[in-house]
């Protein structure tokens, strides 16, 4: 039986076999640092001296910290190799081949680096952010990079991107502080958060099943979570049937129920037009300039208004027959939500669009230019990539529901919130329960647009001051005059 063993341990695969196990686990930094402690407590002997067991200490903590940064240090290593790569090299015509070389390397984080660079002669900022695209995938990091005191700044962001992230554990991290503020998800950056009071409007792409209505979803529920009815106030648009944001009818903050004909967006976007333009007049007879400082006045402050669409294509471009009724109503209501896209930033109303088709025809340009973010989730053609985001990475997306880029001011990929719809109605109908104080929400015809033949809600005011009319907004241009 010893012989057999004995014979099996001096086999050469098993040799070998113990070697590659061996050169994985020191390969790897952790092992690496696990090894090098092990081997000092056994070399040792025991009962040591106060030196040798500093000298233990001291080299297991070197392991651990550069076994949690070995990522950030051998970064260098790696960028400067994909850079010589991608050709960002100085070649003269004698000597040696001149590549990036990094004088300097600052951990901000386990994930997050800042590197400076001493750029090669000839080589510029230019160059690089040409091929930032190609430099990120390869080191599967996002990347910020401009010049100071002559050398190249570089951004690393290494988080990894999860292939889920939970409402619940998406949001118990403190937000940001801002008016409107709702999660995206979590990108090689951490947690991507967005102000839409600043931002202003929002389009959301994306071809069938990527996960446009569930971000519309956990956006809209964490805004009824965390805003009080007269502060926000939704329009929800469903062009799909009313199924995806048919949740969002029972709130307080709901101006009413969610519209799922042109004929009724048309109406429902006609209201809020002239809301726009009643805002614009308060705003002009009390000499300032917008919501926010109009809030500074000391007025009754407005309650932002998030007009939310969801499919854009039905309102813009869908076939409605030769009914002038019904091609006017399509033609009136594209045309008021241009206006507000335009107009809204100033009096605190916002848009989220979501479009299966993001052509010029579903998406007109002028409504374009005021959407200032893209979430493009992954679209089948990158001319529809290029539309979205000027660039093919949402057709290059995986095929994994929720996975998305992120478009503003520059391109980042991100995992989006998932939130099941039972889960949205659930927390919706406690929401609305407190909201009510306990009992049930009370829902009444408006004053303000009864063409719109819709209700307002009367539930107790958090807010002494502010009177409730359908948007809760009490100042008209004439009161205001009149001050
Ligand atoms: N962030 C996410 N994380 C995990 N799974 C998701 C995520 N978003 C969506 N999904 C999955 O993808 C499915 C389709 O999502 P969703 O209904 O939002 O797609 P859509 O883009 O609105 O499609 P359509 O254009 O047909 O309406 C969901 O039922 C869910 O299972
Ligand atoms: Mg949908």
């Amino acid at each position: 039986m010893r012989s057999r063993a004995s014979a099996t341990t001096g086999e050469p695969w098993y040799r070998l076999g113990v070697a590659a196990i061996l050169w994985r686990v020191l390969r790897n930094p952790v092992g690496l640092s696990v090894m090098l402690s092990l081997t000092i407590l056994v070399v040792l002997p025991l009962g040591a001296a106060p030196a040798q067991i500093a000298l233990v200490a001291g080299s297991c903590l070197t392991a651990v910290g550069i076994a949690v940064y070995w990522d950030l240090l051998s970064l260098p290593a790696r960028i400067r190799r994909v850079t010589t790569q991608l050709g960002l090299v100085h070649r003269p015509p004698r000597g040696r081949v001149q590549r990036l070389r990094c004088s300097g390397w600052h951990p901000v984080t386990r994930h997050h680096a800042r590197l400076t660079w001493r750029l090669p002669p000839g080589v510029t900022l230019s160059d690089v952010l040409d091929r930032q695209e190609a430099l990120e995938q390869a080191t599967d990091s996002e990347m910020v990079c401009w010049v100071e005191h002559r050398r190249l700044v570089m951004e690393v962001l290494r988080a990894p991107i999860p292939d889920h992230v939970s409402f619940s554990s998406f949001y118990e991290a403190t937000p940001p502080p801002g008016r409107l503020v709702i999660g995206l998800g979590q990108s090689h950056r951490g947690r991507l958060w967005v102000d839409l009071a600043i931002l202003p409007h929002l389009l959301v792409g994306g071809m069938t099943g990527g996960g446009k209505s569930v971000f519309l979803t956990q956006a809209l529920t964490h805004l009824v979570l965390t805003h009080h009815a007269d502060q926000l106030r939704l329009v929800c648009v469903d062009l799909k049937g009313g199924i995806e944001l048919g949740a969002f009818s029972d709130i307080p903050h709901s101006f009413e129920e969610v519209v799922t004909s042109v004929d009724g967006a048309a109406r429902a976007l006609g209201s809020v037009r002239d809301e726009v333009d009643r805002r614009l007049q308060a705003l002009r007879n009390a000499g300032v300039r917008d919501i926010d400082a109009w809030d500074e006045t000391g007025r009754p402050p407005w309650p932002r208004i998030l007009v939310v669409v969801d499919e854009l294509a039905e309102l813009t471009v869908r076939e409605l027959g030769a009914a002038p009724a019904a091609v006017a109503a399509q033609k009136a209501a594209t045309g008021r939500l241009a206006e507000i896209a335009r107009l809204g930033r100033a009096v605190g109303i916002h848009l989220i669009l979501c479009t299966q088709r993001p052509d010029a025809e579903a998406v007109p340009g002028q409504l374009k230019a005021n959407l200032a973010g893209t979430v493009a989730f992954r679209v089948r053609s990158e001319v529809n990539s290029h539309i979205l985001l000027e660039s093919d990475r949402a057709a290059l997306l995986p095929h994994h529901p929720g996975r998305a880029i992120w478009a503003h001011e520059r391109l980042e990929e991100f995992q989006a919130i998932h939130l099941i719809a039972d889960e949205a109605q659930r927390l919706l109908a406690v929401r609305a329960q407190e909201l009510s104080g306990g009992g049930p929400v009370v829902v009444t015809p408006g004053p303000l647009d009864t063409s719109l033949n819709s209700g307002s809600i009367s539930g107790r005011s958090e807010f002494p001051g502010i009177e409730s009319t359908p948007w809760g907004s009490p100042d008209t241009g004439e009161t205001e005059g009149a001050r």
